[in-house]
Parts: structure tokens; sequence; C-alpha cells
């Protein structure tokens, strides 16, 4: 796992972009796995400028977002999909028929999931994943417990997160107590994966991903098995 510690969000932002738009750059047909939450946010804006420049081309990528909320429309402005379209799908040259976030609405959840990673793997896999981490160290919404699911699949989500994500909705009550997530491994089997970490409330999660105890307590050390993690970590997150 490799490690770089920046100032602060910004730097950390720019340098997020670059690293995706460097990948792009290098293969034609890229497939890129992507997050949500407040983390990204700047990622996604440099990327969209990048994209404005013409330093990095959309055109031919197709994007598998991690998660999104059970039961939320895609006109809800707290689904993950309204997220990603305001941040980044209306922003750059993706094509629509690139862009894949799994179905909270789905009739049939089982069928949704299945179909969510027959299409990941017929598309070649994800080259590159790209990661937040949940101050109790979740990746998508793989929350910690004694085992962990390997495919796409739907998700209680505890109270921790439930808590921490209350900042996005007018109450916690709001927050829906249920997700679709790909699985650890879905993540696993990624490419290249790029972890982005902030803030203070990360700095637990983070040190323990420089203690090298792979835990399900601890979803995000399931990384520490992985050929290939970047790591960018503020300060204020860092040790
Ligand atoms: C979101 C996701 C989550 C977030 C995590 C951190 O798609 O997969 O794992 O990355 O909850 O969220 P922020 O960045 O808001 O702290």
């Amino acid at each position: 796992m490799k490690k770089v510690v920046f100032d602060n969000y910004e730097q950390l932002s720019v340098a997020a972009a670059e690293f995706v738009a460097a990948e792009i750059n290098k293969k034609p047909k890229f497939n890129l796995g992507l997050p949500t939450g407040g983390t990204p946010v700047g990622m996604y804006k440099n990327l969209s400028e990048m994209n404005k420049a013409g330093k990095v081309d959309f055109a031919d990528v197709t994007t598998f977002n991690l998660d999104e909320y059970l039961g939320l429309e895609r006109s809800h402005d707290q689904s993950y999909w309204y997220f990603m379209n305001k941040n980044l799908y209306s922003n750059v040259n993706l094509k629509p028929e690139n862009i894949n976030i799994p179905n909270g609405t789905a009739d049939d959840m089982d069928a949704e999931t299945k179909a969510y990673d027959k299409k990941i793997e017929d598309m070649g896999g994800l080259d590159l994943m790209v990661l937040g981490i949940g101050p109790n160290g979740h990746i998508g919404f793989n929350e910690p417990d004694s085992y962990l699911i390997a495919p796409t699949h739907t998700v209680t989500l505890t109270q921790s997160t439930i808590d921490a994500n209350a900042r996005f909705f007018d109450s916690a009550d709001d927050v829906p107590k249920m997700a679709v997530t790909m699985g650890v491994g879905n993540i696993m089997k990624a490419k290249k994966i790029l972890m982005l970490i902030s803030g203070a409330n990360k700095k637990a999660v983070a040190k323990a991903l420089n203690e090298g105890i792979v835990t399900p307590e601890n979803p995000a050390t399931m990384l520490l098995m992985h050929p290939d993690v970047t790591v960018l970590i503020d300060k204020d997150a860092d040790q």
C-alpha cells in the first residue's frame, strides 16, 4: 500500500483527479469504479475542470458506482445517482449509456445485484476503483461485521453510518436504513485501487491501515491484501 500525505483537502483533491485522469489516459476503454460522499467532491470538481480543459476524455470511460440507498428514486436529492449527476455526469463527456449505479428501487434486488456483477465481469472488470472510507472503516457500504460479503448485495446500514450520513439529510431519521453495495470481492478484483482519506474523524481507521492486521471489523483493512493500492490522505487524517 503506497501512501501519500497532503497538507490539506484541496491538494489531495487535485492529486486524486490527476491520478484518475492519468489512468484513464493510459487505456482507451476504461472501467472506473466510483464512490460518493463528501470526500470525492473535490476530486470530481477537478476532474470536471480537467475534462473541460481537454486534459481527460470520458468518451470511452464506463463508470460503476459502489453503492446506492435502497428506496430512493434517482430524482431524490440524496440518491447517489443525483449526487453523481450533479458532481460528475452532467459536467463531463461521459456517455449516459456508460453510467452504472446499482438501482436501489429495483423490484428484484437479487436479480439487480447479480446483473450488476455480471456487467462488471462482462466489461472486463474494473481498471481502477476509487474509494472513500467510513469513520467505522466501511468501504462502499461493506460495514464492520464478523464476516464480509464478496459480491454486490443489499445491506442494513449500521447506526454509525446512519449518524455519519445524517449531515446530508434533514435528520438521522431520514437516512435510509438499507443500501445496495458492491461487495469486498468486487473491490478486491479491481486492477488498481485509489483510496481517499480526509479529516480528523478518519484518523482511527487510517491508523489501523498502518498496523497490518486484516479484520472484517475494519473492512478497509482488506485492502492490505490487494497488490496495487494508493492511499491519498490529508494531514488531518494522518496519525
Ligand atoms: C459512498 C461510499 C462510502 C463513503 C464513506 C465515506 O459511495 O462508498 O464508503 O466513501 O462513507 O464518506 P465521506 O467521504 O462522506 O466521509
